[in-house]
């Protein structure tokens, strides 16, 4: 692993860190003006940073040899592509809006695995803009930070996505989920600790790497978009789950009509979940994660079979409830589980991810975690 000042021949001024997420219920409703329920992983992007008086940029990794350098004037969308697009897409969007950052010298560190579906892409822009904005002593609020990193990833990248994983990195804090409600702009911090009540929140990368600068992520966005436009409402979350029904009698179209009922079931299940959960009955959660497993693989059509495989595995083990989180076509699977039954449902994923000759998963440690911070 190489050092700051091996790369740019200086030492750093500070060091600003941001964390992957997991979504626990509320999968594809960002976007839909809905409801998320995020924890923050231990797992990380780090920051190290130096200012610069040219107006310039060099970024590296510090897994990776070269340095890839910009102008920060000459930035526009897409004007840099490959990892270094998010590094360059999050100063685009801070000059853009106007704040005075200037160039600088960044090396990123990360444990976050990526294309796992655990939003290495938002935790990388928000710690490229907490640095650059804590080198020049600008004070942003955290959630204005996850709006200006949507942007960017939305703009600068392309990437069609909603507010949820740059809120989760920004504004979780430990011990804590983050219902987030976005019509409303509002957050609310739950009391999240499944160790407490003897349970474990088993986080499983399946390693079926996924992208969403690919079409599917974009195409269900443009369905539930057309499908708002055919109702006459402004998103998919101004259909009440009560007149649910009703609406899916004026869609002809029965793909339509799936990916619809999947976002306003899914909306309630926030609604019932965040509810247990205020009630202290983290158990009755369970149920409501595999009932949004099964909306999304048959209605939204997202998952993949190792994510069917996993969760279905989770089930049989007794899980008492088990979904994939995050994007889809990849990525990870969330099961709660009695803690002490935690090894044995990860043995029999492992099991029946060598029956069906699938790569072997690996699992993470899902302590919820605080968002972006300064380290050093
Ligand atoms: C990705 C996007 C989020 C959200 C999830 C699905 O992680 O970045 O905005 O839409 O997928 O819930």
């Amino acid at each position: 692993m190489t050092s700051f000042s091996t790369v740019f021949g200086s030492q750093p001024e500070g060091s600003w860190r941001a964390p992957g997420r997991v979504n626990l219920i509320g999968e594809h409703t960002d976007y839909n003006d809905g409801l998320v329920m995020p924890i923050a992983l231990p797992n990380q992007i780090v920051v190290t940073a130096a200012a610069r008086t040219d107006g310039r940029f060099a970024v590296a990794t510090s897994g990776q040899d070269g340095i890839i350098e910009f102008a920060l004037d000459e930035l526009s969308p897409g004007s840099v592509d490959g990892w270094a697009a998010y590094p360059a897409g999050a100063a685009w969007i801070l000059r853009e809006s106007g704040y005075p950052i200037g160039g600088a010298n960044l090396l990123v560190d990360s444990d976050l695995p990526t294309g796992a579906g655990l939003s290495s892409s938002a935790a990388l822009l928000c710690a490229t803009s907490v640095a650059l904005l804590g080198l020049r002593g600008i004070d942003v609020d955290p959630g204005e930070v996850a709006r200006l990193a949507q942007k960017a990833e939305n703009q600068y990248v392309g990437a069609p996505v909603g507010l949820m994983d740059q809120m989760a990195s920004m504004c979780c804090t430990a011990g804590h989920a983050l219902y987030f409600d976005i019509r409303a702009m509002s957050t609310d911090q739950i009391p999240f600790d499944p160790a407490a009540d003897g349970l474990a929140l088993l986080v499983v990368d399946v390693k079926a790497p996924h992208r969403h600068v690919d079409g599917e992520y974009a195409a269900r966005r443009k369905s539930c978009e057309q499908a708002a436009a055919e109702l006459g409402v402004p998103a998919l979350r101004s259909v009440e789950f009560g007149k649910l029904d009703e609406a899916l009698a004026q869609l002809p179209d029965d793909v339509v009509r799936r990916r619809v009922r999947h976002v306003v079931t899914e909306i309630r299940r926030v609604e019932e979940a965040v509810e247990l959960m205020h009630a202290g009955r983290l158990r009755d959660v369970g149920p409501l994660f595999t009932a949004s497993h099964v909306s999304l693989r048959d209605d939204f059509e997202i998952t993949v079979p190792e994510l069917d495989v996993a969760v279905d595995a989770a089930l049989a083990a007794g899980a008492l409830g088990a979904r994939m989180t995050g994007g889809g076509f990849g990525g990870c699977i969330i099961a709660l589980v009695e803690a002490d039954a935690a090894d044995a449902t990860l043995a029999a994923i492992e099991k029946a991810f060598a029956e069906n000759d699938f790569t072997p998963p690996s699992s993470l440690a899902a302590t919820p975690s605080p968002g972006a911070s300064r380290l050093s």
